[in-house]
């Protein structure tokens, strides 16, 4: 092709001689989004004819129980393989809130009533349940509560019977989001004493207490009415506790560690990947979300480009499984829909 004879740059420092087709840039690229990848977060909640877009999270929905088949549909169809289902009780069934969180595993729960529904309409779509107190309690901690205090161990027994309730109703996957110590093992053995083999759980192994996660506690109505998660989620700062958490879950038996959120902590993903053969999973949250979909609407960058860096960027630190809630826009940009 071209120029300049005189150069006398070696040829080893010229990268750009591998960057100048759009297939080698393919062939340099380590790490490709694809829908199999994708794991879509949902709100169920009363009425069974709800949808309410939640206004922290734009184009999010708390979906009732009969219109979240027709609501998924279209994504499924395009290619959507896999969801992880919240509970948010409405504002007018606090009175469902408990100590214990009765309503966690409640027959009427929307979590529980969906299970059935969607493993039918779904067959082919893994549905990964969320397992937490948190919006059922009526304080909104994770746990039980004693002197201001979330128990470890007795939350531990209680996350296992949900846990339990949910794999029961449908569930493929636990992921239990509390950080108790010892869940994994705890929920691991109740499924198997059960006789509920084929069960996985998946591990917020490293779950940091984040600002990131404010418009999901909005949506889920699950902030704590005093002091704040401190007393189990990791500190942003902490790296050494973060590998202990993912050794000890790997230790406990879980089929699938996660880092949550993602993109802050993308040094965690890399360490997760590095430590073992698990699968890894990353959740980019609320705020990582709202943080792109505010940005892209206010002109500052474009949405599907910063969308798809955002997640292929996570791949190559090592996660394969990538919750996000742009799951919708995934299935229009990357599906095939017939
Ligand atoms: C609750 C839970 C939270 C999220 C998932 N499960 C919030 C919290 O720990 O307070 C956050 C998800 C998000 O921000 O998207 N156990
Ligand atoms: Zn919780």
């Amino acid at each position: 092709m071209s120029s300049s004879k005189s150069s006398s740059m070696p040829a080893p420092h010229r990268l750009r001689t591998g960057l100048h087709h759009p297939v080698l840039r393919t062939w340099q690229s380590e790490a490709e989004v694809t829908l199999a990848d994708i794991v879509y977060p949902i709100f169920l909640t009363a009425p069974r004819d709800a949808k309410e877009e939640i206004a922290a999270m734009p184009g999010q929905f708390r979906l009732g129980v009969d219109v979240v088949v027709d609501h998924l549909a279209p994504l499924v169809a395009g290619g959507l393989r896999a969801l992880l289902l919240f509970g948010v009780l409405p504002d007018d069934a606090c009175a469902k809130k408990d100590g214990t969180a009765s309503y966690a595993d409640a027959a009427d729960n929307p979590v529980m009533e969906a299970l059935p529904l969607l493993r039918n309409a779904f067959p082919d779509v893994l549905l990964i349940t969320d397992v937490c107190m948190c919006p059922y309690t009526d304080h909104g901690h994770c746990g039980i509560i004693e002197n201001e205090y979330v128990c470890n161990d007795a939350s531990v027994a209680r996350l296992a019977e949900i846990g339990v309730s949910y794999a029961r109703a449908g569930a493929h996957v636990l992921a239990p989001s509390d950080m108790m110590d010892g869940r994994i093992g705890a929920l691991k053995d109740a499924c198997i004493a059960a006789g509920l083999e084929q069960v996985s759980v998946m591990s917020y192994s490293a779950k940091f207490a984040s600002a990131f996660y404010g418009p999901f506690r909005s949506a889920a109505k699950s902030a704590p009415s005093f002091g704040d998660r401190r007393t189990h989620q990791l500190p942003p700062g902490a790296k050494r506790i973060a590998n202990r958490a993912l050794v000890r879950d790997i230790r406990e038996g879980a089929d699938i560690l996660m880092v949550k959120p993602a993109m802050p902590y993308m040094d965690l993903i890399q360490d997760a990947a590095a430590q073992s053969s698990l699968p890894v999973a990353c959740y980019q949250v609320s705020g990582e979300f709202a943080m792109i979909y505010h940005a892209a609407a206010a002109g500052a960058l474009d949405l599907k480009a910063g969308v798809l860096e955002s997640l292929t960027c996570l791949k190559r630190a090592g996660a394969t499984i990538l919750i996000t809630y742009f799951a919708p826009q995934l299935v229009e940009w990357l599906g095939s829909s017939e």
